[in-house]
């Protein structure tokens, strides 16, 4: 398949680029490397440095390259940046988006995978959560990556697009090439390994949770079975979808285990084999308690099953790409 990467430059993006490329797929990256990195995007893809919201510039790439498929991973993703700043996340996430299936439908692209997240459930009333649960965002992020799922709903319907949607929980672990740097760092997983790298205490926001430990449980998933279930995504874009052939579906993806930030910090101690230094402080506004997947709809109509579920696992991988690459990656030209 020869099929366009948008983000494909950042930290999923890159690893699904690197396993796209392992099962012979023809990849051209559009990134803009406004939070990319060019050196994450493997030499066998060809990097586009522009955006996927300018609809002329991905008409012209479209036809150019006779892309088949789309992967969109290009979005803003910072929810307390989005609280502060919504314009940028409606322009980018939602005008940008439409400006992307636009060029699609009139180059006659028809198979749409999209990176979306759990943080379209809001605060989820039950857990594990389910592709059925109510969508109730409770920020600009979520909400606006809610309101394009809808639109991949309707053009689906209306035209001839196929569509996924991957509700990603929350993404850890590296490849051996590609890893997680962004700027600022707000994730636990690299900010933990940062407080080992400088000796500066992290925060822990809040253990006052209705929890059994007072931290908030979030259901962690390896980057690379990530990719895996994109690769297994776009392939099933081929014919309509699921048991009922419909032309829009969302998959949750997560390993459906919960795990506290203190078990992530204790996880992370047996790893470097040292203590992480840190203070607890107040609860970081928009944090739900417990956030975890029921992954039960992926592994039926993908067939994918996690392979890298054990937090020692993600965390290592984190770790060992972290020793590696001490000062992430190198400054883009
Ligand atoms: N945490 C800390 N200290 C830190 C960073 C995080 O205690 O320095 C805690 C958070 O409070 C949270 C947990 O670690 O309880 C996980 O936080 P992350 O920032 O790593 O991830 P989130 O669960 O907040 O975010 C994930 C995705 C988002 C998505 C969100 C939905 O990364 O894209 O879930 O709520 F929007």
């Amino acid at each position: 398949m020869r099929i366009l990467v948008t983000g494909g430059a950042g930290y999923v993006g890159s690893v699904t680029v690197e396993r796209l490329l392992a099962a012979g797929h023809v990849v051209v990256v559009l990134d803009d490397l406004s939070t990319g990195h060019a050196a994450a995007v493997p030499s066998g893809a060809t990097l586009v440095r522009s955006s996927y919201t300018d609809q002329a510039v991905v008409g012209g790439l479209l036809r150019e390259h006779a892309i088949e498929a789309i992967l969109h991973c290009g979005a803003r993703s910072l929810v307390g940046e989005s609280i502060r700043r919504p314009s940028i996340y409606y322009r980018a996430n939602v005008v940008g988006g439409v400006a992307l299936l636009e060029a699609a439908r009139q180059a006659g692209v028809e198979r749409f995978v999209f990176s979306s997240t759990a943080a379209v459930y809001g605060v989820p009333a039950v857990t594990p959560i389910t592709e059925t649960a109510p969508l109730d965002p409770i920020n600009p992020y979520g909400e606006t990556k809610r309101t394009f799922e809808a639109a991949l709903r309707w053009y689906g319907s209306a035209y001839a697009l196929r569509s996924i949607a991957l509700r990603y929980f929350n993404v850890a672990g590296a490849s051996e090439r590609n890893g997680e740097v962004h700027d600022p760092e707000t994730h636990l997983i690299p900010t933990i390994l940062g407080a080992v790298a400088t000796g500066r205490p992290m925060a822990l926001f809040g253990d006052d949770y209705p929890t059994p430990d007072g931290t908030p449980i979030r259901d962690y998933i390896h980057v690379q079975d990530l990719a895996e279930a994109h690769l297994l995504a776009l392939e099933a874009t081929g014919s309509r979808l699921g048991v009922s052939g419909e032309s829009a579906l969302a998959l949750n993806l997560g390993t459906g285990a919960g795990f506290s930030v203190r078990e992530v910090i204790r996880a992370a101690e047996a790893v470097v084999g040292q203590a992480i230094p840190y203070e607890t402080g107040p609860r970081r506004a928009g944090d739900p308690p417990v956030l975890v997947a029921s992954a039960d709809r992926a592994r039926a109509i993908l067939g994918w099953a996690p392979h890298q579920g054990s937090l020692a696992e993600m965390i290592g991988t984190a770790w060992t790409w972290r020793l590696a690459h001490p000062d992430g990656y190198p400054a883009d030209a």
